[in-house]
């Protein structure tokens, strides 16, 4: 009721004004600034220095996006998602020169890890494995962020890795099933005499036993075919070997096959792990075969993570199903809990009673065969709108049990014989490093209806800690430098030790 007469009588000034504003400005401005009048000079000046400011700003974020789509990519080199492989549209660009902020690079390097960006699904970009190789990588899923790449080995690099896995052999890989249907799975996993046990762990067969290769064997849920606790008793034996390698003749002082502890048992509340296959693991690092070197390599190159990550992952799995065989759906990577630690970064950590699982942020899955019926590998809620763990088994459907239900899953991939699949089980943690277990990546094999599957994985480990995989990474080199200069390694350490006690 106050305020329309008042207003009448700004409206009114307004118009009156007019005339004598010319004439005194001064007191007109006054007069207005306190009124906050529509019509006065002062709100024209403050309009003036708000639009001026806006034109300065859209000016400095058309530079910002100007600079930022320029070549070498550096001004996005913190760690954010855009500083991913995909970022560079699609070409294969050569590495940035090397500048001032190469120190900065190789930190944030150290400390990101790129991901692909998928765009969408059938989106093709190109990417290059290294030796000016590059495929066509086709997006098949978003959730999750799921790859294929046709041609990733050639067919004659696929019949070496089948042979070089059939040289070392295959064992079964038959995990126990909860349903009472299977009776034959409860059979003794394996009867191997401890020559076998220690020719298996020896992946590079130099006929000794290095700490790595016992530590690249420490996973402990599926495929593992020596429980945590037969390695933790190796590894300590190792620990008290003054040389650092077991021989066989220390092997078989370290290791009783008889006191083999019974199979391991897995949470309570999760559901067992049905799969019926054979496998081996084939190292691949610095002496091995060089089709298996090069293929490491050409995944270090497509991935762009920091070597040292890819060098220390697990040794690649290679799988082979036949008529019949198959994997239930499951994640090849877990949930981190405050009561779990890395299998691979164990070392660094502690080693009380913590449970030991499998951290690994992307599969590279590789077909070595085609299937001529079945096989699929199945994605059961691939880009599904929403996901929830009791909605996998509803109504007497179970969607992880391959055997009943491969047909209802959402994505359903026939091998190709050379075909590489990559994903993600882990999301971004916003911050460039590994986050979240990714759900989605819930994926199994259908049982094979004709032919024989060969595939191979490779995994590569990650910690979620970062500071963890920091402490092991180091570790690790300490070690590898210890391994050539043992003496030099050993004195200081039982110097500080000496001096702890006094
Ligand atoms: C290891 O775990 C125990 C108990 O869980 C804890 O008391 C100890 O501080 C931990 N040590 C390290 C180095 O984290
Ligand atoms: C897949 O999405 C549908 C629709 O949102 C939902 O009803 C169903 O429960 C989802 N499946 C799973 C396993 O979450």
């Amino acid at each position: 009721m106050e305020d329309s007469p008042e207003n009448l009588i700004e409206e009114e000034e307004c118009d009156s004004d007019e005339k004598p504003r010319y004439n005194t400005p001064f007191r007109s401005t006054r007069l207005h600034i306190q009124r906050s009048n529509v019509c006065s000079r002062a709100y024209f000046v403050v309009v003036m220095v708000f639009f001026h400011v806006y034109i300065l700003n859209v000016i400095a974020l058309l530079l910002y996006v100007h600079y930022n789509n320029g070549p070498g990519d550096l001004v996005s080199g913190d760690g954010g998602s855009s500083s991913g492989p995909a970022s560079d549209s699609g070409a294969s660009l050569p590495h940035p020169a090397p500048s001032s902020r190469e120190l900065h690079e190789e930190y944030s390097q150290t400390f990101s890890l790129p991901r692909f960006e998928g765009i969408r699904v059938g989106h093709v970009q190109q990417v290059s494995l290294g030796s000016d190789r590059t495929h066509e990588m086709k997006t098949l899923s978003l959730k999750p962020l799921l790859f294929e790449i046709p041609g990733f080995l050639s067919e004659e690099e696929c019949r070496v890795v089948v042979q070089l896995a059939q040289l070392k052999g295959l064992m079964d890989s038959q995990a126990a099933a909860s349903s009472p249907g299977q009776v034959e799975s409860n059979q003794p996993l394996l009867s191997l005499s401890t020559e076998e046990i220690f020719s298996l762990l020896d992946l590079n067969q130099d006929g000794l036993l290095q700490k790595q290769e016992i530590v690249s064997h420490s996973r402990s849920r599926d495929g593992t075919w020596l429980s945590p606790d037969s390695l933790r008793q190796i590894l300590t034996g190792l620990d008290t070997c003054p040389t650092g390698v077991l021989t066989l003749a220390d092997f078989r002082r370290v290791y009783d096959p008889s006191s083999r502890p019974e199979k391991q048992k897995k949470g309570k509340t999760h559901r067992q792990f049905k799969q019926r296959s054979k496998h081996t693991w084939l190292y691949q690092g610095p002496g091995s075969h060089h089709v298996l070197y090069t293929l490491r390599n050409r995944v270090a190159s497509l991935t762009r993570l920091p070597s040292p990550l890819v060098e220390l992952s697990e040794p690649l799995q290679v799988i082979c199903f036949e008529h019949g065989d198959f994997s239930n759906a499951h994640h090849d990577s877990s949930p981190s809990h405050p009561e779990t630690t890395c299998a691979h970064t164990r070392l660094a950590g502690n080693l009380s009673s913590l449970t030991e699982v499998s951290c690994r942020y992307l599969t590279m899955l590789f077909y070595l065969s085609s299937v001529e019926e079945g096989g699929e590998t199945t994605f059961p809620v691939a880009d599904n709108r929403t996901y929830e763990e009791q909605a996998l088994v509803q109504d007497g459907v179970d969607l992880t049990d391959t055997q009943e239900t491969c047909g209802r899953g959402n994505l359903r991939l026939k091998p190709t014989v050379g075909t590489a699949l990559l994903w993600y089980n882990h999301l971004s943690d916003g911050r460039g490093w590994m986050g979240e277990l990714d759900e989605y990546s819930l994926h199994g094999d259908c049982p094979v209806r004709r032919g024989v599957k060969w595939l191979a994985n490779s995994w590569i480990n990650v910690d979620p800690d970062h500071l963890q995989q920091e402490r092991y990474q180091r570790l690790v080199a300490e070690r590898h430098r210890a391994t050539s200069g043992m003496e030099e390694h050993y004195r200081p350490l039982s110097h500080s030790d000496l001096h702890q006690d006094l």
